[in-house]
């Protein structure tokens, strides 16, 4: 069975490089007509031109495919409400938004400014509520729709230097967490990716021997399934360099210790409490409460 695209309409945000333009090509290769949003700065978030999502939309004519290019920043509500309008007014519909657009501002936590810190969370985190948020009621009223969110196994697990991104990166996963829920009748699906790919972002990092298996579009291959009509919802999938591993969280069988539980009964417990023998993977906040609650002695 072929995931086909014909008849769909998609965004992809931060589409003019790396992963986005990856996700673009093979959606537009598989039939969606595709707007390619790039604001087209730096690394760093700095600058900004047209000229890579002009660039990836010719490649996508070139191919036979359709598309349109957008030079919004995520962050720009207005900008973002105006290219979610123009592709309903365009196209009709919009069935696909992939979260990519992302920039880096590394430095330890002593020394990153507040400013940088607040960008980063700005272009992750609320440039995917902002996108999201922009075309949830189209989605809603078509009863269809695909959000992909793009997190890193720097927000999942932490990463020296990268408190910025960390945090805004889990913020998609939360984000995505509750959307899920919102959208499930609708059948509005809302998946994560963590994923590792060679790009400029992470040229300088990837060691070499290695740097050649992350191609993107390895990547690209389950944010394309997770666009797809028999997509999951609520999924986080890791890839890259051809392999994938779901994402899930997972709590200790919950040690009850009694009405009066203080501090120190927590720390003389505490080799109970993180025994992971038993535990067991948590999916909404009713497993989660049903593990701390179910010790209470009955009465
Ligand atoms: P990239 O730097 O090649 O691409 C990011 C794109 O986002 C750029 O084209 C940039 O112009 C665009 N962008 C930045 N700020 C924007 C804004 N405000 N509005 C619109 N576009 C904006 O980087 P790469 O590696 O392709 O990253 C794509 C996403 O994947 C990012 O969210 C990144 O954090 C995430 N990621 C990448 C990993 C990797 O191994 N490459 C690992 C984990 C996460």
């Amino acid at each position: 069975m072929s995931i086909s695209f014909e008849d769909r309409v998609a965004i992809v945000t931060g589409a003019g490089n790396g992963l986005g333009r990856s996700h673009a090509l093979e959606l537009a290769s598989r039939g969606a007509k595709v707007v390619v949003n790039d604001f087209g700065g730096s690394v760093d978030g700095h600058g900004g031109s047209a000229s890579p999502a002009e660039q990836v939309v010719e490649e996508i004519k070139a191919n036979g495919g359709e598309a349109v290019a957008n030079p919004a920043s995520v962050t720009d509500v207005a900008a973002v409400e105006q290219m979610v309008k123009d592709t309903v007014d365009r196209w009709g519909r919009i069935d696909i938004l992939i979260n990519n657009a992302g920039i880096l501002r590394d430095k330890t936590f002593s020394k990153v400014s507040l400013e940088d810190f607040n960008s980063v969370v700005d272009v992750h985190l609320n440039g995917a509520i902002i996108c999201s948020k922009a075309v949830w009621s189209q989605m809603i009223s078509q009863t269809y729709g695909r959000i992909v969110m793009t997190t890193s196994a720097a927000g999942l697990y932490g990463n020296f230097g990268q408190s910025n991104y960390s945090a805004a990166k889990l913020g998609a996963v939360g984000l995505m967490n509750s959307l899920r829920l919102e959208g499930r009748k609708y059948n509005v699906k809302v998946n994560t990716i963590a994923p590792m790919a060679l790009s400029r972002m992470t040229e300088d990092i990837m060691a070499p021997g290695v740097a050649e298996s992350l191609k993107p579009e390895l990547v690209t291959s389950a944010v394309v399934f997770m666009c797809s009509d028999d997509a999951p919802t609520g999924e986080i999938i890791s890839a890259g360099a051809g392999s994938y591993a779901r994402v899930q969280y997972i709590e200790s069988d919950s040690v009850y210790l009694g009405p009066e539980a203080n501090a120190d009964d927590v720390s003389g417990a505490w080799e109970d409490i993180s025994d992971m023998t038993n535990a067991s993977v948590v999916t909404d906040v009713g497993a989660s409460m049903k593990n701390v609650l179910s010790k209470l002695p009955r009465s």
